[in-house]
């Protein structure tokens, strides 16, 4: 009886080093994201983009097992935080990643701050969010990026008066903005801003207005997914037949749900940081291998944001040579410069936010299928929202 017990108490210890071990060789990142739910695009893209690049990069990266947990937060904030708290506390996460929407890297930025965990927003853009905590990075975009060089881009192309509509929250009302103070910068006038609600938009009585307006064009913006049902609207109001043309930030166009659009779509401009269809050798690469990997469904930007997410995280461990807590880790993610799908990008070390290429782009039809061509480019755009 004496021996039994002592045996398993053995076996009890030596079971619980082989789990620290464990823990001790495996790089858990905590990938938050909207699987389910109106957004459920988003969160199918970055997961796609994340395991992409495991397959491609390997799972062990400075001697250490690359685990990914994946969490479906639904899209509601509260979710979102719960889940953070979880992974921090149980299961000892070393980076939380993903955040589709806005409130839900809001809600969440205060865990990463009190657990020193430094938090890779993938997805979400409103300028804000880096400073809601220090743990904060981001490889998404922000709003103000895309909509101040649309601004800059309007007037030349003949555009004098905009109405402006956007999806009435954080990153929207940065687009509104942006837009409207540079476009009228440029001598512009925004004759009307039209807001229309998150949850469940109807956009029909918004169009209906910009019509009886008569701008040269409407501007808008809405979150990635969204855009079917506003081009769709766009065309049934007759706000194309009516001259009006629609301009907005490259959300709009999304790559994955553009084809589907139709013909309505030819000839919209949009201002962005990607397109399925930039011209480089990686992108190409990135585009067939993801093609591949998932049905050949198109990468959007969202695919593109959980890909570059990804890649600044594994260089962070190994220039940490996988030693040191979070700070040592967000550190390493700081300054980071490297060439993404979308073209060249650098992790700026004192906002923690992205500086990349925005590319003014057209919709047109390659090869019998629709993309956002992109005619221009403006180099290393900072986030003009920062005022550091
Ligand atoms: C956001 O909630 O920050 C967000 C979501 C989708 C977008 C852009 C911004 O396409």
């Amino acid at each position: 009886m004496q021996k039994r017990i002592f045996l398993s108490a053995v076996a009890l210890a030596a079971a619980s080093l082989v789990t620290s071990v464990q823990a001790q060789d495996t790089f858990k990142i905590g990938l938050i994201l909207p699987m389910t739910g109106p957004f459920a695009s988003t969160g199918k893209q970055i997961e796609a983009a994340a395991r992409l690049y495991m397959a491609q990069n390997g799972s062990t990266v400075a001697g250490k097992k690359v685990e990914l947990i994946l969490k479906d937060d639904t899209a509601a904030p509260d979710v979102t935080k719960r889940l953070a708290q979880e992974l921090v506390v149980n299961d000892k996460v070393n980076v939380l990643a993903g955040f589709g929407l806005t409130p839900l890297a809001l809600s969440t930025a205060p865990i990463a701050t009190q657990s020193k965990t430094p938090l890779v927003v993938m997805a979400a853009a409103t300028s804000s969010i880096t400073q809601a905590s220090p743990y904060v990075i981001r490889t998404s975009f922000a709003l103000p990026q895309a909509a101040v060089a649309l601004g800059d881009w309007a007037p030349k192309a003949n555009i004098k008066r905009v109405v402006s509509l956007v999806t009435d929250y954080g990153p929207g009302i940065d687009a509104e903005k942006y837009f409207k103070d540079r476009f009228t910068f440029n001598g512009g006038q925004v004759v009307e801003t039209l807001r229309v609600p998150m949850r469940n938009p109807d956009f029909a009585p918004f169009l209906q207005k910009v019509r009886d307006l008569k701008p040269d064009a409407l501007y808008v913006f809405v979150p990635s997914g969204a855009g079917t049902a506003l081009m769709k609207q766009f065309a049934e109001r007759g706000l194309d037949k009516a001259g009006i043309r629609l301009i907005g930030t490259g959300d709009v166009t999304d790559d994955d749900i553009l084809n589907g659009m139709g013909d309505v779509a030819l000839g919209v401009v949009t201002s962005h940081h990607y397109s399925a269809s930039h011209k480089s050798a990686l992108n190409q690469k990135f585009v067939e291998a993801f093609q591949k990997a998932n049905n050949n469904l198109r990468p959007n930007f969202m695919a593109v944001g959980g890909y570059d997410g990804m890649r600044v995280i594994y260089e962070a461990l190994k220039a940490t040579k996988g030693q040191g807590g979070g700070e040592a880790l967000l550190n390493a993610m700081k300054g980071q410069i490297f060439e993404s799908p979308r073209g060249p990008m650098f992790i700026d070390a004192q906002t923690r936010d992205v500086v990349h290429n925005i590319y003014i782009r057209k919709v047109e039809k390659v090869n019998g299928q629709l993309y956002n061509t992109e005619f221009e480019e403006i180099k290393d755009v900072k986030d003009p929202g920062k005022t550091k």
